[in-house]
Order: structure tokens, then sequence, then C-alpha cells
């Protein structure tokens, strides 16, 4: 009975092992939430800011469709989010939708990609 345990270790430090392997990609999408959008956007389901939507949920949804002010521009503009346009939007926000509020870009295409998987796993 006292042994069962000790058998089991091994097998706990191999699964250990295997995690960093399944997660750095994410983790780059994360981090990079973290530095460019965190400071006015939240992925906390429910969490409302004063400065920027909430984006739980984007990849899919409607554009402006979260409780929050938004511009005339955005309201209008009639915009699903998928990824190809969040990729779109996110390299030159007032190009897509000219008179938006949001004005961050990203002009790395691949640091793009990692926040738009990291936000469709945001669900
Ligand atoms: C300085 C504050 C600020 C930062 C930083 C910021 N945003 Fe925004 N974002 C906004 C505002 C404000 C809006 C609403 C724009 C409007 O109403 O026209 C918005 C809108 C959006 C929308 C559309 C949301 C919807 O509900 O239709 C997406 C997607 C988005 N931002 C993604 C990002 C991503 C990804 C980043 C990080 C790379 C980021 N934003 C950084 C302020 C910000």
């Amino acid at each position: 009975m006292r042994t069962k345990p000790l058998i089991l270790i091994p097998f706990a430090i191999a699964a250990l092992a295997l995690l960093p392997a399944a997660s750095p990609q994410s983790q780059v999408g994360a981090n990079l939430f973290k530095q460019r959008c965190q400071a006015c956007h939240s992925v906390v389901p429910g969490a409302a800011s004063p400065l920027a939507p909430n984006l739980r949920g984007i990849v899919g949804r409607k554009a402006a469709a979260a409780t929050f002010n938004y511009s005339p521009a955005l309201k209008a503009s009639k915009i699903t989010w998928t990824k190809q346009n969040l990729d779109k939007f996110l390299a030159a926000p007032g190009k897509m939708v000219p008179g938006t509020r949001m004005v961050i870009a990203v002009t790395d295409a691949k640091q793009r990609t990692e926040l738009i998987n990291y936000l469709a796993g945001m669900k």
C-alpha cells in the first residue's frame, strides 16, 4: 500500500515534462495580450471596463456587440470578427474602420496570429 504513490512519481515527472512543450505558443499570445491589450481590454467573463470592450468570446462575434460605449463608426461597421477580419483590423484599425476609437495597431503579422489564437481560446 505505502509503495504505490512512489511508483506513480516517474509518471508525474513525465507528465510535467510534457506540459511546457504544449504551451509556449498560447503563452506567447497571452503575454502579448498582457503587454499590448490588457491596459484597456479584459478577457475576464463579464468584467466591464470604461476604457474598452470586453474581448471574451470576440472571435466569431459581431463588432460592437459587448456592453460598451462604442464609436458610431464601429457600431455601423457590420463586421463579424472572424480570425481574418481581426487580423486585418489589428494591422490597421483606422484603415479598416475609419473613425474607430481603437487606435492600437499590431504591425507584426506573427504577433497578430498569436494574439488572435489566444483570443480564440477565450470562449
Ligand atoms: C488604449 C486602449 C486600448 C488598447 C491598448 C487596445 N484597445 Fe482594442 N479597443 C479599444 C477601444 C476604445 C475599442 C472600441 C473602439 C470603438 O468603439 O470604435 C476597442 C475595440 C477593439 C476590438 C473590437 C471589439 C468589439 O467588441 O467589436 C477589438 C477586437 C480590439 N479592440 C482588440 C484589441 C487588441 C487585440 C489589443 C492589443 C493588441 C487592443 N485592442 C488594444 C481600446 C484599446
